[in-house]
């Protein structure tokens, strides 16, 4: 809050498109999609309609032990477009619930299935799940969650393959990182419920993009093994590393998936976990068996937030959002050519529309810049001066602009990102 405090902070009182505007009268491209979650931009006319026609109705009641038009409608077009099997819903409010609940529903189902002893989670090191307990516990980033230890449940941990700090090919990362993956599923594997993963990238560690195959090898591993597959697409998915969910970049169909963030446009708190039948079927009894899965959320269903994720979805089909966010991410995996060969940017990594730029001290040697120099904070504080907002993961700048975002704002915001890159580093 200092920090925020002493550096003339930013209210926003406005948007529109892909821009936003604050108290002072100014006007910033929104670089990182209001923290990864804007689709079509703001104020969009159609997401704002969906939610007044169904304010003009009801705004909210419960799903416990009722259901709502929206929150049905919505949960067939999520099986619909969702990777196979996934034929159930689950809401929820936010990437974090989603993610807890997913936990939960690995956990009792093995207790369902008179499996009780799987109970265990295994996840990857510097993965990030979100900040509620259950998923800080499957989370790995040291600066978020070392303080929290002793809160926090064990979770068996392997390693997330990072090509840029791994001295060898990315094939060669790949291979590691199953090897010792499946070292550890051969001998804990009895005792784990799933594993937990973020699909393709991984976001707040840094922007980590798996090297190909590695989902669809862990996939098959978890098969083999007897054990559930939990992904957490709630950054990777709708759109955002060019397919529908990241799963789909390796025919990946996991157990249990988890979605909030754009799966509203990025417009309210609405998020699901997704499931199988086999999954369900675990749960589904007579009162006196108490197979119930006993969790649930005051805003769960949420009327306005389903009838917006509808609307949002309308938007993906008739703009035919996926393919044209394959051709945006061409445009600026282009436009990023000159940004790689900057003196202080050791890696540009990317899928999609998900975007990391590693600033580095040296490019040769890989060293990191001191940290209490807060490079990327610097690099993001110049580029709000020149009109874009985005926020830095440690000297990690992120872009991940909303799909929707022109061409020629795409060019002014990769523009922006250079200049301050350049200014703040090579000064
Ligand atoms: C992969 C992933 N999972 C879960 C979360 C948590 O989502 P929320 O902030 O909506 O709780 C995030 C947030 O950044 C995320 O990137």
């Amino acid at each position: 809050m200092k920090g925020y405090l002493e550096s003339d902070p930013v209210v926003i009182t406005r948007g529109e498109g892909v821009r936003l505007f604050d108290a002072g009268g100014n006007s910033y491209l929104d670089g990182n999609s209001s923290l990864w979650l804007n689709i079509h931009g703001h104020n969009h006319p159609a997401l704002n309609a969906a939610i007044t026609g169904q304010l003009g109705r009801i705004a909210h009641s419960t799903l416990l032990g009722l259901g709502n038009v929206p929150a049905i409608e919505l949960a067939a077009r999520l099986t619909q477009i969702a990777p196979g099997g996934l034929s159930k819903v689950f809401y929820s409010d936010s990437g974090a619930t989603a993610v807890e609940i997913g936990l939960k529903i690995a956990y009792a189902y093995w207790r369902r299935v008179g499996r009780p002893e799987k109970s265990g989670f295994l996840s990857f090191r510097n993965g990030y799940h979100g900040d509620t307990i259950g998923a800080m516990s499957v989370g790995g980033i040291d600066l978020f969650h070392d303080e929290f230890g002793p809160m926090l449940f064990p979770v068996e941990r392997a390693r997330y393959p990072n090509v840029y700090r791994f001295e060898g090919t990315e094939q060669e990362c790949s291979q590691a990182c199953l090897a010792e993956l499946e070292d550890i599923l051969e001998r804990k594997a009895a005792g784990l419920a799933c594993v937990v993963v973020e699909p393709t990238v991984q976001g707040a560690g840094g922007m980590v993009a798996m090297p190909e195959g590695f989902l669809g090898s862990l996939a098959r591993l978890c098969r083999e093994h007897d054990v559930l597959l939990l992904a957490d697409e709630v950054a990777t998915g709708f759109g955002r590393t060019g397919r529908m969910f990241a799963c789909e970049h390796e025919a990946v169909c996991p157990d249990i998936m988890a979605v909030g963030k754009g799966l509203t446009g990025g417009y309210l708190p609405v998020a699901a976990t997704l499931t199988t039948d086999r999954i369900y079927d675990a749960f589904w009894g007579e009162h006196a068996e108490l197979k119930t899965f006993f969790h649930g959320h005051s805003f769960t269903g949420n009327q306005l937030g389903c009838a917006v994720a509808l609307a949002s979805l309308d938007l993906f089909e008739s703009n035919r959002l996926v393919e044209r966010t394959q051709l945006s991410s061409s445009r600026v995996a282009d436009l990023l050519k000159p940004v790689a060969g900057l003196a202080h940017v050791g890696d540009v990594r990317r899928r999609g529309l998900m975007v990391g730029i590693e600033l580095v001290e040296d490019p040769e040697t890989g060293r990191s810049f001191p940290w209490q120099q807060a490079m990327g904070a610097q690099v993001c504080r110049r580029a709000l001066d020149l009109g874009m907002i985005t926020r830095p993961l440690g000297d990690v700048v992120v872009f991940m602009p909303p799909l929707a975002t022109p061409d020629e704002d795409l060019d002014a915001m990769v523009h922006i990102l250079h200049r301050a890159i350049c200014e703040v580093t090579e000064q």
